[in-house]
């Protein structure tokens, strides 16, 4: 199995060292425009491979395709990263560009699965998908695993108990209107699910805030997991961004919903029970992404 991460920054590289850690690729092709950088990056995770027992070989590349040449992944992370007082969407007309780029480039050499972390990610799917042609099932997101995470670990310290007797997820756009929703048997009051939901959704803004760049430890280690149900076939059911067709009466639009993956991609999409007010809150960011997809599509022409 081959891995190629395209932009060895912080969240490429970090996605690069743990999935090394998990020991379960063969190979990993990190490439990155700024010379010399993915080459220095491979070299400092191929000595974490070493140390930690890990069979994975990284390899560093500045800018050649050639290299990521019949990849069974590519994960896609360029692109401008967001700094304090950004929000996702600013990165929209500058990313569009690098994205549609990447992606042709990426075509050139492979036919892969393809997982995009690059900001802001919905509309950066779409792109993804237009423009490899692989379909929605081969082409999808980062985002809801991520922003479940983040929301099972505030609702773990409101209610004071271990983040993993907490069942939750988060669907919708990985931005201000993502769609929180609890698993039953637990209940919130209405001011705990507040408060929870606005830090959920406060969280990158915070982290690029205190640490001068977005997130990238989290990132990383949601896209490995992703990475991993696919390479070993596991069929998880995680969160992921991909185009709806009538899912959660939806259309023609990329938002996080829960998606069984396995070795082909998305095996299928789960339409999980919603409440009303989850639907309602649902509608409501499919609204706001379907607007900047638009965008994305019309600063591409
Ligand atoms: C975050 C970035 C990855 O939410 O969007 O941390």
């Amino acid at each position: 199995m081959k891995l190629s991460i395209i932009g060895a920054g912080n969240v490429g590289s970090s996605c690069a060292a743990i999935v090394t850690q998990m020991n379960s690729i063969d190979e990993i092709v990190l490439l990155d425009v700024k010379p010399g950088f993915a080459e220095a990056k491979a070299q400092d995770i191929s000595e974490l491979g070493v140390l930690l027992g890990s069979k994975t070989v990284v390899t560093g590349v500045t800018d050649k395709y050639e290299c990521t040449k019949d990849s069974d992944v590519v994960v896609i992370t360029s692109g401008i990263p967001r700094k304090d007082g950004m929000s996702r969407d600013d990165l929209l007309k500058t990313n569009a560009k690098i994205v549609k780029t990447v992606v042709k480039s990426v075509m050139k050499h492979s036919d892969p699965i393809i997982i995009v972390a690059s900001n802001p990610v919905n509309s950066m799917t779409f792109i993804a998908q237009k423009f490899s042609k692989l379909g929605a099932f081969k082409v999808f997101g980062l985002a809801g695993l991520l922003d479940g995470t983040r929301f099972r670990r505030e609702v773990a310290n409101q209610l004071n108990c271990l983040v993993t007797e907490v069942e939750g997820t988060v669907i919708g756009e990985h931005g201000d209107t993502m769609v929180p929703i609890l698993y039953p048997p637990k209940t919130m009051k209405e001011d705990v699910r507040s408060l929870t939901t606005a830090k959920t959704r406060s969280t990158g803004a915070d982290l690029t805030r205190a640490l001068g760049t977005s997130a990238y430890f989290g990132p990383g280690a949601a896209l490995a997991r992703m990475i991993q149900s696919i390479v070993k076939d596991e069929n998880k059911v995680y969160s992921v961004c991909t185009y709806l067709e009538g899912e959660f009466g939806l259309s023609d639009v990329c938002l996080s919903v829960p998606c069984e993956l396995g070795r082909d991609g998305i095996n299928r999409i789960v339409e999980i029970k919603l409440s009303h007010e989850e639907l309602r809150l649902l509608r409501k960011s499919s609204e706001k992404v379907s607007i900047q997809m638009k965008d994305a599509l019309e600063l591409l022409r």
